[in-house]
């Protein structure tokens, strides 16, 4: 068990598929061989693979989802085989592995590799964690990496309400909580990634991949579901950081749930390929 349920993996792919950037997945997929053996880290139920596998232009792919919730494991090949039986196109061999992250990557086979994917993960990570990973990329030999869906802190209710940066400040509070990782990223995470993979010999593009909630325009019921989810979810958050707030942060949450509002979540997606960039030879020193 992770904290991620099927559940709210299954109302926010919707929100993930609006969001995420077809510009970097067309980068990423331009940087694959014919026939790409892909890894997707912290996979849940293969979210990612369902948005990203059409778009790679590739009839044959193999998938590795890796995932420490043996929950979100068992239902991910369900998922996917569903799915996949509706891409008559698709050539699709998937596999799960259990694994966990946070104890180091060996199990993950990089150099096996042609491109990794993470999709909604890396702002739970730390950033010691980050720089062992992106260490070990360009160990395998920098395979692309495509990272969706980091928060980057900007999180708007529009109308906006009085009580909204009370809460905000403390759900930004519990993102930086350890998630077995060490001190998670959280809003840092677009930054500090990139800033990792660099270092690693990475040339990385960041793009904005928001969230926009708006039930009113989609008349989706899954879209106010996942108003609800998240205005919840901020509440115990916040109240988990500030016990004593408790009173005031579920006024705010009772006016948020029978208030009609749009929510935007700040979110970026980072692609990283091998820097090819010549290195220029230094000026000769004089001294
Ligand atoms: C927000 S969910 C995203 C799931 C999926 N990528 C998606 O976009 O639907 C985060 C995922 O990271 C996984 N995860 C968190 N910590 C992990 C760890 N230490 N090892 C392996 N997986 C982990 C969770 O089980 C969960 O599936």
């Amino acid at each position: 068990m992770s904290g991620f349920s099927a559940d709210w993996l299954r109302l926010r792919e919707p929100l993930d598929a609006a969001a995420r950037d077809p510009g970097l997945a067309h980068r990423f997929a331009a940087a694959l061989p014919e026939r790409p053996r892909l890894l997707d880290i912290g996979a849940g139920t293969g979210s990612a693979l369902r948005w990203l596998a059409p778009r790679l232009g590739r009839p044959a792919q193999r998938w590795t989802l890796a995932d420490g919730d043996d929950a979100l494991l068992a239902a991910a090949p369900r998922a996917v085989a569903g799915w996949a039986a509706r891409q008559s196109w698709l050539h699709l061999e998937a596999e799960t592995l259990r694994t966990d992250l946070a104890a180091g990557f060996e199990a993950l086979d990089l150099p096996g590799r042609d491109g990794v994917v993470a999709s909604a993960v890396l702002d739970l990570v730390s950033e010691a964690w980050a720089g062992r990973f992106a260490a070990a990329l360009a160990a395998a030999g920098r395979p692309p990496v495509l990272a969706m869906l980091s928060v980057d802190g900007r999180v708007a209710f529009d109308p906006p309400d009085a009580d909204d940066a009370f809460v905000l400040e403390r759900v930004a509070v519990h993102t930086g909580r350890d998630k077995g990782f060490g001190p998670a990223l959280g809003a840092r995470a677009p930054h500090v990634v990139a800033a990792a993979l660099e270092r690693a010999g990475y040339a990385v593009t960041l793009a904005a991949s928001d969230w926009r909630l708006d039930p009113a325009a989609d008349g989706d019921d899954g879209t106010a579901a996942a108003l609800r989810a998240l205005v919840a979810g901020y509440a115990a958050a916040a109240t988990e950081t500030d016990p004593g707030a408790a009173d005031r942060i579920a006024a705010w949450a009772a006016w948020r749930g029978s208030t009609p509002a749009v929510l935007q979540v700040g979110h970026r997606d980072l692609l990283a390929v091998a820097d090819r960039t010549p290195v220029m030879p230094s000026p000769a020193r004089t001294c």
